[in-house]
């Protein structure tokens, strides 16, 4: 097992490695909290590793009860937070409680703010099993739900106990949920990681064939990334904006296309739209733009949506977004693939109106027509 401390408001650490439950280390770390623990999970997730987990806490002597939820991103809601919530309370379980999260980033936001907030504040422990909360959601401390509003609209900045990675858990992974995951793989290291994009580029097959021992090498360097980032900024007031690259154009995708495409998908399409746009304004130079072409390419993500069939509608989807200002879109951009663009006042760019519409015109012409599907 390899270890990331994170520098945080209250500090925890990462653990990444291959075959946890064959270690003494995650019952180790629950013993010395001395809580009653609760395991929670989505349906799925409960019945496809959460019988493994449990007869490990069993073989160590810790008591631990499993709580359900209904799967997917539509139940990341107050009602399932409540419904959560009332489990616990029948059951009395009170400050004495150490929640552990199992799951991907639904589950790991979910319970997170449970945790953040139950009893004014219970410790919680992640085990991520998707690939984007390995790297993405179970680090930087945001927990939140989605409302009828928008998404990820109610939460906190809560900092789990401790993050226990296993790479063996992706293996029953869909390639769908895996390849959204590579894309914000990708999108750390197009931010911050020259090496790690050189490594996505020549390692390819061995990644998509999920070798764990690559993949615990490739997750320790990316949530490195976010873990440089979000030490550096916790609550999102400067750098961790950078964060956000192929965001911008990616959520006006997703809006556009009422979330029928995935979310990694759309931000990888996003992130090859916001590289056309430094290329544009001289940010970044147009041969890295013809890499990260072939590098989407290699992950098999399907680059195809109808978002950009109406200009004027994504224009103004864009002016809607939350990193707008004055109703001017801004994009975190790249100066080239390892290090994303900052001017002596900001980490996002303002474009104008006639560079998003060659831009999208752009984007129109090569990512609407369907060239690979699962
Ligand atoms: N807090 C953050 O900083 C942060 C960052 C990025 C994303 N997020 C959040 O993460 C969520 C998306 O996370 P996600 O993509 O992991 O979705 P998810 O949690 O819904 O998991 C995707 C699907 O995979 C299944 N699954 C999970 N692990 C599995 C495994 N090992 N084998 C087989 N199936 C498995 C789940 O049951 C679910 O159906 C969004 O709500 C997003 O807002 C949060």
């Amino acid at each position: 097992m390899k270890t990331l401390n994170i520098r945080a408001s209250t500090p925890y650490p990462i653990y990444i490695g291959q075959q946890l439950l064959t270690q003494a280390l995650l019952a180790d770390h629950i013993k010395t909290l001395q809580k009653r623990v609760v395991l929670i999970a989505d349906n799925q997730v409960a019945q496809l590793l959460a019988p493994a987990v449990l007869a490990y806490f069993n073989t160590h002597s810790i008591d631990t009860e499993l709580l359900t939820f209904p799967a997917g991103e539509q139940h990341k809601t107050r009602e399932t937070k409540a419904a959560l919530e009332d489990s616990l309370c029948a059951k009395h379980y009170g400050r004495d409680t150490c929640l552990i999260a199992l799951g991907g980033g639904v589950t790991t936001d979910l319970v997170g703010f449970i945790a953040a907030t139950y009893m004014r504040g219970i410790p919680v422990i992640y085990i991520p099993t998707t690939l984007l909360a390995m790297v993405d959601a179970s680090i930087g401390g945001k927990t939140g739900i989605n409302t009828s509003f928008g998404k990820n609209l109610i939460g906190s900045f809560t900092q789990p106990h401790a993050v226990f990675i296993d790479t063996h858990s992706l293996a029953g992974l869909s390639k769908r949920e895996y390849i959204n995951g590579l894309a914000e793989v990708i999108k750390h290291a197009l931010i911050a990681d020259a090496k790690q994009v050189t490594l996505l580029e020549t390692q390819h097959d061995a990644i998509l064939a999920r070798e764990p021992a690559l993949l615990a090498e490739l997750i320790l360097q990316n949530c490195r990334v976010k873990q440089r980032i979000v030490e550096q900024d916790e609550q999102e007031r400067g750098i961790r904006q950078h964060l956000n690259y192929g965001h911008t154009i990616g959520h006006a995708i997703e809006l556009i296309e009422a979330y029928r495409i995935g979310h990694g998908e759309a931000v990888a399409i996003g992130m090859l739209v916001e590289a056309y746009i430094a290329v544009r304004l001289g940010i970044l130079a147009e041969h890295a733009l013809t890499r990260l072409q072939k590098l989407m390419q290699l992950y098999e993500l399907p680059l195809t949506t109808q978002a950009f069939a109406n200009p004027a509608l994504f224009i103004q989807t864009l002016t809607l977004d939350k990193k707008a200002k004055a109703k001017i879109p801004h994009f975190v951009l790249l100066k080239s693939l390892g290090e994303a663009y900052a001017s002596k006042k900001d980490y996002t760019v303002a474009v104008s109106d006639n560079v998003l519409q060659e831009a999208i015109a752009w984007a129109a012409k090569h990512y609407t027509h369907k060239t690979i599907s699962y």
